[in-house]
């Protein structure tokens, strides 16, 4: 550290002090003729250059001592002067170090807590905007970026979030009256945020009991609940969907019941006609409720993986002898080509039954009479295995592929009906390979057939 020139002044005003009292020492003595003019003036300058040097040095060390105090506020610890001209100083240099390495240690820790704090605030699943009582924003977090974009600090909420009833909500929550708070402590409102698609979000605001030290007054939590209402319309078409299918069958029986009870009663020609379509009826709702019912089942289930060890080779050839009598009455050949090698998926041996009992009976039911349709099972790999239903048909035109697993969802409804469908077979596929961690593929080419291939983890086995 190199020593600043000390102001003139206050050097001279030093020296005159710490000489004075020699001078008027020396002015006595040479007064009272006690001292020579000569040695007198040696004594003079002899004491002048001294002192001169010892209250340099004195006045050097103390400014090195203010600078270094000066400097201890700093970010950075400055090294300790050398003050050994003025020893107080140096105690007293060593006290403020370590007044200043404290400060030093709270503000890292302070640093810590409000950066733990915005690190909660970010790990919050829910984007959460913090107000003033100016209503600007003080602080958002991660998820807040993600649903509203980039949020400028310091503006009003309205350049974030421009929805009145909610904005009105946030006023009334931080309106004051003689110095106190007048409004509710919380409040809820539902939005539409707008785009593509338009999310439906639960806005929750709450005021905190005073203003915390950034300013944040009123805490804002957006709740996405578009997942939530997707799911309870399906719910609710659901129950109309299957409301309805029951419904035709059951006005149907009532009809004919109607019928044989009134005019066709001694009609035998006619009440046999009528039973058989009755039979046939209740036979459809039969397979409904069982759809149904299969449906819930697995729904229940679907987030635990099943994990026996299933011998695909056998599932099909057992699904292929249950379906022989139906393929054999629309003169379809139904070819079975499995990998000699062993196919063994992880899965549960019932439930990938019901799979292919579906795939084939609609590749059955969808060909072209006195066709082929194709079952061929083999590895994928080391740990996959995928079996591939196809079938001669007249195809799926592509815009309803990506539908063609909702429940109810049909390409053609009155032929499905016809077939003895119930519109729920793709449905339960889907359930069941997502439950198996596996996957469904449709391919069709409409006028040549469709491809129906269901891809499933494999026993892998080790050594
Ligand atoms: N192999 C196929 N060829 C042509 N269309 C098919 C085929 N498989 C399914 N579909 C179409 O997908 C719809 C839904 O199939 P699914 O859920 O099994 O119902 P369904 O009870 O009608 O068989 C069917 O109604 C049909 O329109
Ligand atoms: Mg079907």
């Amino acid at each position: 550290m190199a020593d600043q020139a000390l102001p003139l002044r206050r050097s001279i005003a030093a020296n005159a002090v710490t000489l004075a009292p020699s001078y008027v020492a020396l002015a006595v003595l040479y007064w009272h003729d006690d001292l020579a003019a000569g040695p007198a003036l040696i004594a003079a300058a002899g004491i002048a250059a001294v002192s001169i040097v010892l209250v340099q040095r004195y006045l050097g060390s103390l400014a090195r001592f203010a600078r270094f105090v000066s400097e201890l506020s700093g970010e950075q610890e400055p090294a300790m002067p050398r003050l050994k001209f003025a020893p107080v100083t140096e105690e007293l240099a060593a006290a403020a170090a370590t007044l200043a390495a404290g400060w030093r240690r709270q503000r890292a820790s302070i640093d810590n807590l409000a950066a733990s704090a915005q690190a909660i605030v970010d790990g919050l699943p829910d984007p959460l905007i913090a107000v003033d009582r100016q209503r600007r924003i003080v602080r958002t977090n991660r998820a807040t970026l993600a649903l509203l974009g980039p949020v400028a600090a310091d503006r009003d909420l309205s350049t974030a979030l421009r929805h009145p009833a909610l904005l009105s909500a946030i006023d009334s929550l931080l309106m004051v009256a003689d110095g106190n708070f007048v409004g509710p402590e919380q409040a809820t409102v539902e939005l539409v945020l707008s785009g593509a698609p338009d999310l439906d979000v639960i806005a929750h605001a709450r005021r905190l009991p005073r203003a915390a030290a950034d300013g944040s007054l009123a805490l804002i939590v957006l709740h996405d609940t578009t997942a939530l209402r997707r799911a309870e319309r399906m719910r609710a078409d659901f129950v109309a969907n299957a409301s309805h299918e029951l419904k035709t069958p059951i006005a149907g029986l009532l009809g004919f019941i109607e019928t044989l009870r009134g005019p066709a009663r001694d009609d035998l020609p006619a009440r046999e006609r009528f039973l058989g379509i009755m039979a046939e009826q209740a036979d459809r709702m039969r397979r409904l409720v069982d759809d149904l019912l299969t449906l819930s089942r697995i729904e229940q289930h679907e987030h635990a993986r099943p994990d026996a060890e299933v011998d695909l080779g056998r599932v099909l050839a057992g699904v292929q002898d249950l379906l022989q009598l139906k393929a054999s009455s629309r003169k379809v050949a139904v070819e079975l080509s499995v990998d000699p090698s062993p196919l063994q998926a992880v899965g549960d041996h019932d439930e990938l039954t019901i799979v292919f009992q579906n795939l084939i009976d609609n590749a059955i039911k969808y060909t072209r009479p006195a066709t082929t349709v194709r079952v061929v099972a083999r590895p994928l790999g080391q740990d996959r295995v995928s079996v591939a239903v196809s079938d001669e048909g007249d195809g799926i035109p592509a815009a309803h592929l990506p539908r063609l697993t909702e429940r109810f969802y049909r390409v053609d409804t009155a032929r499905s009906r016809q077939l003895g469908g119930t519109g729920l077979g793709l449905a339960i596929v889907k359930h069941v390979v997502n439950r198996h961690r596996g996957r469904l593929d449709i391919q069709s080419s409409p006028g040549k057939g469709s491809v129906f291939t269901v891809t499933l983890p494999a026993v892998v086995r080790r050594g």
